[in-house]
């Protein structure tokens, strides 16, 4: 038995989310609401994205504001949300989108978009654009995983979720409301077809479900057994002076956490940092024969983060001086620490810089 779309649009009819993006029932979602939502939600949930996603439209109400902002205040904007590279990206298209005179209005005119890739171009195309197009994020792999019964592990199975998954909306009500059709699949997603548990007697589709008929829903998709993540080691140090400035530097454009603000530090590695390393690799430990007095270094606590491909073990070092010498170009810069958190820093980086600022009280 095929899956009905209507169906699934009647159930969405009575159970769709209120979502501060999404247009209410005969009303046309506004694209760059959507945009926005759609690289905000790459990152994290439905819950952690709401209070980010206002924030950021207070501070950017449409493209234009968007479009005219420096870049610094976007990542602030942006700043515990992870992947710096998304907010550059999301500058850049602002830009574009405003010197095309508007978004275009599918799927590959928006995939020509700086940061928008194959399924952020289906998902505005169909949401904001009303294309028939199926945007396959993870809650939509999960459908088609238990919908068709694939066993094949993730993620070698994500051509053929994403193959079947697009078969999902050939009927006829999908294609007269494409845009809800998208949105009920998420919402089904999200609150009933939910990776543990699925609550499937509520479900729309619970007749059609091959996975369910087996009563193997619960164990789809399965998933290929993880390689153990590796540790790396990092040390970052605060400096400040007697005026409270502490030194901070910019991390380069590409890369993790590429163009946020930094306690600066030595590049990250496998081998943790013995104490002797940690004096030789410190900020000026190059330019103690000049005027400036040794900083003497304390280690004052640790920060742990965890990463996609690795779980980063930070040192923070901290010391006093009287006053910050000036530091070349790759050194950094003097800011005032009450100054620091208005600056595009990572979370991580907070962690150090709190963690830091604590230990040198
Ligand atoms: N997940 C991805 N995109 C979404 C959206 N537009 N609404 C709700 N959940 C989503």
């Amino acid at each position: 038995m095929i899956p009905s779309d209507s169906d699934l649009l009647a159930w969405y009819d009575h159970n769709r989310r209120t979502l501060p993006w999404r247009a209410l029932p005969g009303e046309t979602a506004d694209p760059y609401h959507v945009w926005i939502s759609e690289i905000m939600l790459q990152q994290t949930t439905v819950t952690a994205v709401i209070p980010y996603y206002h924030n950021f439209l207070k501070r950017f109400p449409d493209i234009e504001a968007l479009a005219r902002a420096p870049v610094d205040e976007v990542l602030q904007a942006w700043s515990g949300l992870g992947y710096y590279s998304r907010a550059r990206n999301l500058h850049r298209c602002a830009e574009e989108v405003v010197r095309l005179g508007g978004f275009p209005r599918d799927v590959t005119g928006l995939q020509a978009l700086p940061g928008i890739g194959a399924y952020t171009a289906a998902a505005i195309a169909a949401i904001a654009f009303g294309v028939p197009v199926v945007p396959v994020d993870g809650n939509v792999e999960r459908i088609s995983a238990r919908i068709f019964a694939v066993q094949e592990p993730m993620p070698g199975a994500r051509r053929q979720l994403a193959a079947k998954a697009v078969t999902l909306n050939a009927g006829r009500e999908a294609h007269r409301r494409p845009s809800d059709f998208a949105q009920a699949l998420f919402d089904l997603g999200a609150t009933l077809c939910v990776p543990r548990s699925p609550a499937c007697v509520l479900c729309p589709w619970q007749k059609s479900c091959k996975a369910r008929k087996l009563g193997i829903q619960a164990e789809l998709p399965k998933k290929t057994p993880k390689a153990e993540r590796p540790t790396r080691h990092g040390v970052h140090f605060l400096l400040m002076d007697e005026a409270d400035q502490v030194l901070v530097r910019r991390r380069p454009p590409q890369g993790l956490l590429g163009g946020t603000i930094e306690l600066p530090g030595p590049e990250w590695r496998e081998k943790p940092w013995n104490v002797d390393e940690v004096v030789e690799v410190a900020p000026f430990a190059d330019r103690a024969s000049e005027a400036l007095r040794v900083p003497q270094w304390m280690c004052v606590g640790s920060v742990k983060h965890v990463f996609t491909h690795f779980t980063l073990l930070i040192d923070v070092y901290a010391a006093r001086v009287s006053s910050l010498p000036n530091p070349r170009e790759e050194e950094g810069f003097p800011v005032a620490l009450e100054k620091v958190d208005g600056l595009a820093l990572s979370s991580l980086m907070r962690k150090c810089v709190k963690t830091g600022v604590k230990g040198s009280d």
